[in-house]
């Protein structure tokens, strides 16, 4: 765009009202940014429509009503990205050209670079910006955005993610923003895995929880991720903030981009099955650190659950189920 032609000054679009949408939307309509948005389910979009947000049916009239101006998307994963962009009632088929798409979700720089290629012979534009921080941040406008693109494009979307975030730091071209944040992501949930193993140890030797998680705060294995869900694991509960389905999407991603890229990728597997065997224990909709269970639910039998009388004694080193 001309930086001599002032920017359009209709709605902007949001498509994806989720755990992250909302509150980021909610954002933006507190600071007085006219929105008309979407989501699968309408009801998540409610408190929004209230607060005088515009209802439209499909993506399409999202970007149709954004009219040259810019559509943010915020969905779980590169397929529901694509079929909001590209569907036939898509972002794509509505939006003038000119247009900017600014996609926070986390998927594969791979992706985000295809979808850039897709829209560009229809004069739409794109940025990765997936964002660092959770539900929390969101809120309180402390996001961290991590944007791959064009300057001049993340110019012109960088006044509405000031409304939500702390920080916006552009790392290169389209795909640099998510392969930012899948860094970013492995080292967030398989530190929090090796903490989740690590807290399951502590128990079989016998050590009592509270007094481990604290002695870990106070010294060189102090995480603010751990921080964070500190009360959660002590007390086995986990109130979701971020999926524990995401978090395994993730680290496939971070597999994915790791071989792509000649990379290490043996972490973030170990971190991925950890995950799995939370989602195979219908722990998919609890936040991540629900893989405590899946780790408490490793190896074998602890001393005070094993029967008072063993039979046949296992061969030492064997693993157990
Ligand atoms: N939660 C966090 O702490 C966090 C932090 C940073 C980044 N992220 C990333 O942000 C993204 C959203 O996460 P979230 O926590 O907000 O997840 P979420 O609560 O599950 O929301 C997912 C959103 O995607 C929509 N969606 C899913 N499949 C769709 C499809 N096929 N077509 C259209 N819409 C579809 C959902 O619509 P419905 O409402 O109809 O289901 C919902 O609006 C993910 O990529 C996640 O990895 C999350």
């Amino acid at each position: 765009m001309n930086p001599d032609t002032p920017p359009p000054s209709g709605p902007i679009g949001f498509v994806g009202l989720g755990m992250m949408g909302a509150p980021i939307a909610e954002r933006l309509a507190a600071a007085g940014v006219p929105l008309v948005v979407h989501n699968r389910t309408r009801a998540k979009a409610d408190a929004l429509v209230a607060r005088g947000a515009v209802w439209a049916e499909t993506p399409r009239a999202v970007g149709r009503a954004a009219a040259g101006h810019l559509v943010f998307t915020m969905l779980t994963d590169a397929r529901a990205v694509r079929a909001t962009l590209f569907g036939r009632s898509g972002v794509a088929a509505g939006a003038a050209r000119g247009t900017l798409v600014v996609d926070l979700s986390t998927i594969g720089p791979d992706e985000s670079r295809a979808n850039a290629a897709r829209l560009r012979p229809r004069g739409l534009r794109y940025v990765d910006a997936p964002v660092g921080g959770s539900v929390d941040a969101a809120a309180a406008g402390e996001l961290l955005v991590y944007a791959g693109g064009e300057e001049e494009d993340i110019d012109r979307a960088r006044p509405y993610l000031e409304k939500f975030s702390r920080r916006t730091e552009r790392l290169g071209g389209v795909g640099s923003g998510t392969a930012m944040k899948l860094v970013n992501n492995l080292v967030t949930i398989a530190g929090l895995a090796v903490a989740t193993e690590a807290l399951a140890l502590a128990e079989r030797l016998g050590l009592a929880k509270e007094r481990v998680v604290e002695l870990l705060l106070a010294g060189g294995a102090q995480s603010r991720m751990l921080e964070a869900k500190r009360d959660g694991l002590l007390r086995r509960e986990y109130p979701s903030r971020f999926k524990l389905v995401l978090a395994a999407k993730d680290l496939g991603l971070v597999e994915r981009a790791a071989r792509d890229a000649g990379a290490g990728r043996r972490l973030a597997r170990e971190a991925r099955r950890l995950a799995e065997e939370g989602l195979r224990a219908g722990h998919g909709d609890d936040d991540f650190s629900a893989m405590f269970e899946a780790a408490l639910a490793r190896g074998r039998p602890s001393p005070a659950s094993r029967p008072e009388s063993p039979t046949t004694p296992s061969p030492a080193g064997e693993p157990g189920t």
